[in-house]
């Protein structure tokens, strides 16, 4: 498999695949979130899987991430791309911004972040100080540009447990922090792609202003569902240019 592709909220499967296979595999860590969907774009064996299930059932802490990677990984996924909805946080990532993102900071607590659990394997301590694939973030910003679209190339992803949204105050530390953005599903599907040395990147889709950040107004759902339609709309046509631009085996 030439690309895999986990869907996050908003994007529940990908039509655009052609003669698709559904493949439900069976992994040491459970279920995943849903089957893998294979098919072909522009000639690439592309896989897609829903990261919160078909059914948009499982909540953000509640992710066998692992299952999810080792599904993809075991189906021989050469590279993941993850996409993610994410709130903006600093000026450069107004809602409506679609963002290739270098760097990231993990909040999360009480996930399950590594292979090497359960006495299983080996204690490893990973290299992750450049937490996605270097190639793989310059083809995805190339693809969006290739769409016709524009991009912010880099930023720095806060990854937060939820499922709740953040308190503006929160959200100001965040930005003490460093970052620029701010998702509930980015770690550990990163560090867990590292580990099985699948290049991964982010593709991600700026549904609102952070908590605090857009105003004194609370963030409105009905516009963060508009925003994610329309920007989710526009993932076809950029994984359609990612699959014509990767590089062949
Ligand atoms: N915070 C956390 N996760 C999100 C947000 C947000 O504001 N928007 C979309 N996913």
């Amino acid at each position: 498999m030439d690309l895999a592709l986990i869907g996050g909220t908003g994007l529940y499967d990908f039509p655009e695949l052609e003669e698709p296979e559904r493949i439900l595999v069976e992994t040491p860590y459970g279920p995943a979130s849903a089957p893998v969907v294979v098919g072909s774009i522009a000639g690439r064996r592309v896989g897609f899987l829903a990261r919160h299930g078909i059914h948009h059932q499982v909540p953000p802490h509640r992710i066998n991430y692992r299952a999810n990677l080792w599904s993809l990984h075991h189906l021989g996924a050469k590279r993941i791309v993850g996409i993610n909805a994410v709130g903006g946080i600093t000026a450069p990532y107004p809602p409506g911004t679609i963002a290739v993102p270098h760097q990231l900071i993990d909040y999360t607590w009480g996930r399950i972040s590594t292979f090497a659990d359960e006495g299983s394997a080996e204690v490893r301590h990973v290299e992750f100080s450049e937490p996605y694939d270097r190639h793989l973030r310059h083809h995805l910003v190339a693809a969006v540009r290739r769409a016709g679209l524009g991009v912010v190339d880099g930023g720095v992803y806060a990854a937060t447990q939820g499922p709740r949204l953040e308190t503006a105050a929160e959200i100001e530390r965040l930005a003490r922090d460093g970052a620029d953005v701010v998702g509930m599903t980015g770690m550990p599907e990163a560090v867990l792609a590292r580990e099985l040395a699948v290049p991964y990147a982010c593709l991600a889709l700026v549904v609102n202003w952070a908590a605090g950040r857009g105003g004194a107004e609370p963030i409105s759902m009905q516009a963060l569902k508009t925003e994610l339609a329309r920007l989710t709309a526009f993932v076809p046509r950029i994984v359609q240019a990612l699959a014509e631009l990767l590089p062949t085996p």
